[in-house]
């Protein structure tokens, strides 16, 4: 049996973590694990969870660690994570990735890589602008980049197409701030420990899949050596 995948996508809003997430989870057979996407399943499902979520993601500011720690834990305990995961928006703190290394260490697992998808603030701005999410499920769209083959229909399940809340300008400029003062201190967290991989996500979404696909086939040689 090949070895566990367990894979981190770190990088800043908008960068495709959420893109390529759904696209190597296909290939793969990995549990997919995007907390944004639990917490917005939250705010619509106005959960205790999801009524204390949204301030803090409306005003494009991080969720308290204490609440996400509950339940990014909780969801790595289900069964469909023992194959493998991937995890998108997860950790985003130093705080966070030292949960997740210990409840992993706790279960004899460990992170395969970091895969860190590089897009530099002016991009980022362009792809926030342009996105849209079906309402369903989340499927993501760009209006110039990747389109729907319908205006505002999403072609995977048929839903509206909407923009999401925290895509507001001014909020978004406030998740770049959030991103390079509290997550980017995770670029070096797992550089320092062997774990890191940049890709250069200025490419188009299918050579940034082709390219995560190769590193990932090289990960598992190394890992089966
Ligand atoms: P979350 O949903 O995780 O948002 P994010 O990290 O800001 O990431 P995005 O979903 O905006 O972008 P993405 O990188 O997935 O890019 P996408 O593939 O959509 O979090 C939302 C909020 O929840 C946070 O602000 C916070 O409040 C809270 N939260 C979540 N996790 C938390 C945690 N761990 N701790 C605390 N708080 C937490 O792509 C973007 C657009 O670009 C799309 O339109 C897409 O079609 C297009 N695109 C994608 N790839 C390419 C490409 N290669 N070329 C051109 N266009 C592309």
């Amino acid at each position: 049996m090949p070895p566990q995948l367990n894979l981190i996508l770190l990088g800043p809003p908008g960068a495709g973590k959420g893109t390529q997430a759904e696209r190597l989870g296909e290939d793969f057979r990995l549990a997919f694990i995007s907390t944004g996407e639990m917490l917005r399943a939250n705010v619509k499902q106005g959960t205790q969870l999801g009524v204390a979520a949204k301030e803090h993601m409306d005003a494009g500011a991080l969720v308290p660690d204490d609440l996400i720690l509950a339940m990014a834990a909780a969801r790595l305990g289900e069964d469909d994570t023992r194959d493998g995961f991937i995890l998108d928006g997860f950790p985003r703190t130093t705080a966070q990735a030292l949960a997740l290394e210990r409840q992993l260490g706790q279960g004899g697992r460990r992170i395969t890589a970091t895969l860190l998808l590089d897009v530099p603030d002016e991009e980022i701005i362009r792809r926030i602008a342009g996105r849209r999410v079906c309402v369903k499920a989340g499927h993501n769209y760009h209006v110039d980049y990747d389109p729907p083959k319908r205006p505002d229909v999403c072609d995977q399940d048929g839903s509206r197409l909407i923009q999401r809340d925290d895509d507001r300008p001014e909020v978004v400029e406030n998740r770049l701030r959030v991103y390079h003062d509290q997550t980017a201190p995770l670029i070096d967290f797992y550089e320092e420990r062997g774990l890191l991989r940049r890709v250069d996500g200025t490419r188009p979404p299918a050579a940034v899949h082709d390219h995560i696909r190769a590193m990932i086939a090289t990960l598992r040689l190394e890992d089966s050596l």
